[in-house]
């Protein structure tokens, strides 16, 4: 099992209390997930005490107005700050995910059920886009293998693919081809059941911003950014690799892989530095960090492989 980090951070360095407070009363009087679902949660107690900073590392976290303003999200426009103004539009609530495929519980769940029974905490995670720009995020998620382990994954399944939500009438570049609609992504299984892997509904203590994937996003923090897929509609667990948008798209310039590797160059760019967005036009790069800096918690996925070629 990977190990956590330890951060010097403190919880209430990033998170006013009362973020949480109004996180817990939004979700109070859900009901439960599934029969079988995991009872007792940290949400009882995130209003009094805040959530650990596990899973951190020591690292200054960007800004929320950074987080928030310079962003991917293809569907609401391909610059940088078209998520932002446009992503408005989306009906976030209510919300619900399909788990299907190879899983013991397949059903269509209610997000707020979902968090209810969630472990919710905040983590600190680098996080780097392939373009090499890279934030520092104060997420706040659960880990993926909870909710996994709590619909029950079927031994013949191997792969997890991820769907976003097709609603074009709320997200406008859906009504162009500038990629396949639905966006999907996909991870193996033991990478989505790395600690690491978190579902966020959160970041600094609030809701997701919904041009950040409100109200529920994938985190992979050792992989680029692209494979954190936003506003997630569906999880399926199945046998094969599932097509992912970007590797449809470009398939030599993104692999299904996608870890962190400034060894291994883009088609187009180098991707052996970063700039840390909110460092200023006169901010040195900095050098990339194999696996975003998650080596030690991750590399023994890859044992064996050629990260060369699956990149
Ligand atoms: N998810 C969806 N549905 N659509 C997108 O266009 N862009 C990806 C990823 N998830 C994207 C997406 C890319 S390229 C990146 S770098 C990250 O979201 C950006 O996340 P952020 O805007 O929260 O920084």
């Amino acid at each position: 099992m990977a190990k956590r980090f330890k951060s010097d951070l403190k919880h209430s360095d990033v998170t006013p209390q009362k973020h949480f407070l109004n996180r817990r009363n939004l979700i109070i009087g859900a009901g439960v997930l599934g029969a079988g679902a995991v009872a007792g949660t940290a949400f009882g107690t995130l209003g009094a005490k805040p959530a650990v900073a596990e899973g951190a590392l020591d690292l200054t976290p960007n800004t929320l107005k950074e987080i928030s303003s310079y962003n991917n999200y293809y569907e609401f426009g391909a610059s940088k700050t078209d998520p932002a103004k446009y992503a408005h539009t989306l009906t976030t609530d209510p919300w619900s995910v399909k788990i299907d495929g190879l899983v013991e519980k397949p059903g269509t769940y209610d997000l707020a059920d979902i968090l209810k029974n969630a472990d919710l905490e905040e983590r600190i995670y680098r996080f780097r886009c392939v373009e090499a720009w890279s934030m520092v995020v104060p997420w706040l998620g659960f880990e993926l293998a909870s909710l996994l382990n709590r619909v029950g994954v079927q031994s013949k399944a191997k792969y997890v693919a991820f769907e976003t939500l097709f609603r074009p009438d709320e997200m406008p570049a859906q009504k162009t081809s500038v990629l396949d609609w639905p966006y999907v992504e996909g991870l193996r299984l033991d990478e989505a059941m790395n600690p690491l892997t978190i579902l966020a509904s959160g970041l600094y203590g609030k809701e997701l911003p919904k041009q950040n994937g409100a109200p529920l996003r994938l985190v992979v923090p050792w992989k680029y950014g692209f494979k954190s897929i936003k506003s997630i509609v569906r999880i399926s667990l199945v046998e094969e690799m599932p097509p992912t948008t970007w590797n449809t798209v470009g398939p030599n310039e993104y692999g299904f892989y996608s870890n962190v590797n400034p060894e291994v160059d883009h088609r187009r760019w180098s991707q052996a530095s970063e700039r840390l967005i909110g460092g200023g036009i006169f901010a040195k790069r900095q050098p990339t960090l194999k696996f975003n800096g998650y080596e030690e918690q991750v590399a023994d996925l890859y044992t064996g492989m050629d990260l060369a070629k699956n990149y």
